[in-house]
């Protein structure tokens, strides 16, 4: 039977050299993500968040432990191997949208598929399709300069979905929009994650954003110290 857990962790260690010291930022971490899920990965500043989202992205590797991404151990492919897994497999939307400021938002969008080789008239309509979607149409031709922040975020979501992706990393996609938008941006990916069963990893300090997950991993000083669905936490536990 297939793997129907898009992530599988075990055991996994991961340091940091700074100088001569060793800085521990993930111990013993142990996750599973099951395809179509919608997960919350909620921590302080510090607590591992960004290197736990970059070992699933197959962007670093962990000292100790395994790693699988879709069913296949990644731990022993050196990170160049899986350039054409994170191209084809992933998606990725970050905290500071990282567009490239010189492309429109259509460019933007499409520039992946350019990579990936997706013919010019399919290249098309899936930009089209995805700048529809996350409601850009009007502003395709400007370039993020041009964009307010919630409209750089649409326009990073696209880049993200238009690859057609199985898993969506988004390392606190909102934390640089205010609340109102912040809310929007989440219900637009939890919009997406319904109609399309794509899995979704979102790491976040704001505790309002953890309620529209439908799982919660805590993590705390490089340790998960809760994996639970998200609607069994009490509010006053959300917290972190
Ligand atoms: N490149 C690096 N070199 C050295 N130490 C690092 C590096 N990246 C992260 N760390 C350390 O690893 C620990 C975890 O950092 P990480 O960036 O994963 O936390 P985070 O939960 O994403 O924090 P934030 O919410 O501030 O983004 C921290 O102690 C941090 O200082
Ligand atoms: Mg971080």
């Amino acid at each position: 039977m297939e793997d129907e857990a898009v992530v599988r962790l075990n055991s996994v260690t991961k340091s940091y050299r700074l100088g001569s010291v060793s800085v521990r930022a993930l111990t013993d971490v142990s996750v599973e993500v099951r395809r179509g899920d919608f997960v919350a990965l909620a921590g302080p500043s510090g607590s591992g968040k960004t290197t736990l989202l970059n070992l699933i992205g197959c962007i670093d590797k962990p000292d100790s432990g395994r790693v699988a991404i879709g069913g296949v151990d990644v731990t022993d492919s050196p990170l160049h191997r899986l350039a054409g897994l994170r191209l084809n497999t992933l998606g990725f939307i970050f905290q500071t949208f990282n567009l490239v400021p010189v492309l429109t938002a259509y460019e933007n969008v499409e520039y992946p598929l350019l990579m990936k080789n997706v013919p010019r008239r399919e290249r098309d309509e899936r930009v089209r399709r995805w700048l529809a979607k996350v409601d850009i149409e009007a502003q395709a031709k400007q370039r993020p300069d041009q964009l307010s922040g919630g409209q750089r975020q649409r326009v990073a979501i696209a880049r993200a979905m238009a690859g057609d992706p199985k898993l969506v990393l988004a390392d606190e996609p909102t934390a640089n929009l205010d609340s109102e938008t912040a809310a929007r941006i989440l219900d637009l990916l939890v919009e997406i994650n319904r109609a399309t069963g794509c899995t979704f990893v979102f790491s976040t300090h704001d505790t309002s954003l953890i309620a529209r997950a439908r799982r919660l991993l805590r993590i705390r000083d490089g340790r998960i110290v809760q994996h639970a669905p998200a609607g069994e936490v009490r509010q006053e536990e959300a917290f972190v």
